[in-house]
This record gives structure tokens, C-alpha cells and sequence, in this order.
């Protein structure tokens, strides 16, 4: 009986600490690993795929987004020419971008009209 209370006295005290201590690991663990966790946010949008983009209105959100790096008629510069590339690639690399190009927030709208614009360009 005795031992008893002292067995439960003892994981109670000790309990919030330990897990205190397991939440911590878990903590530094998403924190020490943001890859993943960041790349199956940026997961390509179905949405984007499917929807129909205009190439007037990409011209508009390449402008904007995308001619700083890419140049002003997407011949190159500090990104390379993507000139003529197809909507495919021009939606999943803006979804998963290189470190260098890094992510731009745009709606898959806007993903769908710059694809359709960027892809009728001639290489
Ligand atoms: C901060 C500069 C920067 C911006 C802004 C940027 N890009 Fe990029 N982009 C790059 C770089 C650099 C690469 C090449 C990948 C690398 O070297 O990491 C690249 C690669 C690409 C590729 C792949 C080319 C290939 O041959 O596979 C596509 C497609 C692309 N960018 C489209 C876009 C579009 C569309 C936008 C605008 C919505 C955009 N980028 C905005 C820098 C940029």
C-alpha cells in the first residue's frame, strides 16, 4: 500500500516533465527538418492544372512576377529563357521553385494565365 503511493506520487511528478521533454524533441524535430513539411504544402495544385489560362492576362502576371529573373520577353537573365516552355513545367516549378527562384504567391488563376503565356511565346 504504501509502496503503491509512492509509485503513483512519483509518475505524477514526473510525468509533465517527460512530457514536456517528448513535445520538445518533436518541436526541434519539425524544426530541424523544414523540407518536407514545406514541400507537401507547395504539393502542385490540381486546381491550376485544369483551369484555362489566358495568355493576355499571363502577360500581365509574368510583368509583375516573373521578368525581374526571367527578363522582359522571358529570354533570360538571371533565370534562364523560358521562352515557348510547357504549361506543365512553368505550373509546377512556380508550385516547387528552386531555392534561387523561391516561392511566388500566386492564385491558380494567375498560375494558369502566366502558363498559357509563358508556353506561347516562341523558344
Ligand atoms: C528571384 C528570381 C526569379 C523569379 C522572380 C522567377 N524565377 Fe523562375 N527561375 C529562376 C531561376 C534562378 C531558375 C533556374 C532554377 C535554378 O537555377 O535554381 C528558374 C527556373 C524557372 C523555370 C524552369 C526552367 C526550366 O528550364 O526548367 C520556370 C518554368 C520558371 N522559372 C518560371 C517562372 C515564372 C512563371 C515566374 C513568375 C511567376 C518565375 N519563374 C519567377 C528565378 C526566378
Amino acid at each position: 500500500m504504501r509502496k503503491f503511493f509512492l509509485v503513483a506520487a512519483l509518475s505524477a511528478a514526473a510525468f509533465p516533465a517527460l512530457a514536456a521533454a517528448a513535445s520538445n524533441v518533436r518541436n526541434f524535430a519539425a524544426a530541424a527538418s523544414p523540407a518536407p513539411s514545406a514541400a507537401a504544402t507547395v504539393a502542385p495544385s490540381p486546381a491550376a492544372s485544369t483551369l484555362a489560362g489566358n495568355a493576355a492576362d499571363g502577360k500581365i502576371v509574368f510583368d509583375t512576377n516573373c521578368a525581374s529573373c526571367h527578363g522582359a520577353n522571358a529570354e533570360g537573365g538571371y533565370g534562364p529563357s523560358i521562352r515557348g516552355i510547357d504549361a506543365s513545367i512553368v505550373t509546377y516549378t512556380v508550385r516547387n521553385p528552386s531555392a534561387r527562384m523561391g516561392k511566388i504567391p500566386l492564385t491558380d488563376q494567375q498560375l494558369a494565365d502566366v502558363a498559357a503565356y509563358v508556353s506561347s511565346l516562341s523558344p
